[in-house]
């Protein structure tokens, strides 16, 4: 059975719980246009500002986000304690561009840290290495709001990168020290291949950077975008980002920790228009799909500007976890099954080597039988059953499938034949048959 490498960080809770949400959550909620606003729109700081002056979410409950999650069965959450745009969630004796400066007028990561805590969801932060509001961050022509190279040099004049990183160092130990045990730390994101201006570790400081972070949290699960892919202790998972990857994802030949990062929709923060949401089936197809390749995933809402998860979210969410509540058996705990297992036809497998059971998660209901060829189903299957509510799944062997046949099934292979029931259970989204292996 595969095994990720092992990692500097403590990921063994995260290989077992499999399911995350991230939020993105900042000014850009008011243009309700994408986080990139400021950059697809190249709108300049003096514009960007009345974002900051109207930024209020009255409603903001994080209790009730809290319970939106562990209700969709996520079991920790990541959220952006600043993206690109430079603005802080948290009071950062740092900036003054925070929420606390806001006519909100508090802090908003606090009191969500708390909530996701109390419902046993573990915290993680995702931070963004970008900066495009701090008065050192080198404006470059490939990421930001400015594309004139002349407003560019005008600005840069006095800038002093290295402040920046002093900053960005000063902030982590801030968000590392403040909250408590945090769990993740999901920094966002290095782009050295754009060009001569292009930032990566050296803008960063990223070393130096993986030090403080091992030091003050020496459990932390760090996510691979500080551009040190060949650093040994340097990353503990990789984050393929809007894409499902064809097979478990590999370093140097070998499989790592990994998980995927999906939107509802296309864009992070909140987008008012956008048409593009996935259907309840999909996303839990994706879920499925990353734990039979030993991987997680991460989801992610984009809260208003009044504070609160939109109807589209909450309707998914809620969706989700009612099929987690009798399917999670197949996620917890779970990872990529045996290779001596051949996946059936239309199926996704999950395996949990702890109890022995093998997950079938059946992606298009067959008429009445699921064959499940190989030595292995032959020599292996004891028991099976639906998981949605433990009604027995019957199994045969070749010899009593030929039988029961006359003799013209034609097959020759060693299987085992499921007998289902001709409807799809219609509680369960993704039907799911549990089966129970011999040693
Ligand atoms: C990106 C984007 C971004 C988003 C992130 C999530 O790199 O810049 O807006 O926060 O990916 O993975």
């Amino acid at each position: 059975m595969l095994q990720p490498e092992p990692t500097v960080g403590d990921t063994s809770w995260f290989t077992r719980d499999r399911f995350g949400l991230f939020i993105h959550w900042g000014l850009y909620a008011l243009p309700a246009r994408h986080e990139w606003v400021k950059h697809k729109e190249e709108i300049p700081d003096e514009v960007y500002e009345k974002y900051f002056k109207y930024f209020d979410p009255d409603l903001y409950d994080p209790g009730l986000w809290a319970d939106a999650a562990a209700g969709a069965g996520m079991k920790y959450f990541v959220v952006t304690t600043k993206h690109h745009e430079g603005f802080c969630l948290w009071d950062s004796k740092l900036t003054e561009y925070k929420a606390t400066n806001t006519p909100y007028g508090k802090d908003l990561l606090r009191p969500m840290v708390d909530a996701f805590r109390s419902r046993d969801l573990r915290v993680g932060f995702y931070h963004s290495l970008i900066d495009w509001h701090h008065p050192h961050y080198l404006v470059d022509p490939y990421i930001g709001p400015y594309r004139n190279a002349e407003d560019r040099a005008a600005m840069n004049e006095g800038r002093d990168q290295m402040k920046y990183a002093d900053y960005l160092h000063g902030q982590t130990r801030e968000l590392l020290t403040e909250f408590g045990d945090v769990d993740i730390l999901w920094y966002d994101f290095s782009y050295p291949q754009r060009g001569p201006e292009g930032k990566g570790r050296d803008a960063w400081r990223s070393d130096e950077l993986v030090k403080l972070v091992r030091e003050l949290r020496p459990n932390i699960i760090l996510n691979d975008r500080l551009d040190l892919p060949d650093t040994p202790g340097a990353w503990d998972m990789k984050t393929p980002e809007q894409f499902q990857p064809r097979r478990w994802v590999h370093v140097d030949g070998k499989p790592v920790v990994w998980e995927a990062c999906q939107t509802f929709s296309g864009s992070w923060g909140y987008h008012r228009d956008e048409a593009s949401w996935k259907s309840v089936e999909q996303l839990l197809l994706m879920l499925i799909d990353s734990v039979s390749k030993g991987g997680n995933l991460l989801l992610n809402v984009g809260p208003t500007g009044r504070g609160e998860f939109d109807e589209r979210a909450l309707d998914r969410l809620s969706g989700m976890g009612a099929w987690m509540k009798r399917h999670g058996r197949s996620i917890y705990g779970c990872t990529q099954a045996p290779a001596e297992f051949a996946c059936p036809q239309d199926c996704r497998l999950t395996y949990n080597p702890t109890t022995r059971r093998m997950y079938i998660h059946v992606l298009a209901w067959p008429f009445r039988h699921l064959h499940l060829y190989g030595q292995a189903w032959a020599d292996r299957v004891e028991y099976c059953q639906l998981l949605n509510d433990a009604s027995e799944v019957r199994a045969k062997g070749l010899e009593q499938w030929q039988e029961n046949l006359g003799g013209e099934a034609g097959e020759d292979e060693p299987s085992v034949t499921l007998s289902l029931p001709i409807r799809k259970p219609d509680n369960a989204t993704i039907p799911v048959i549990e089966v129970f292996l011999k040693e």
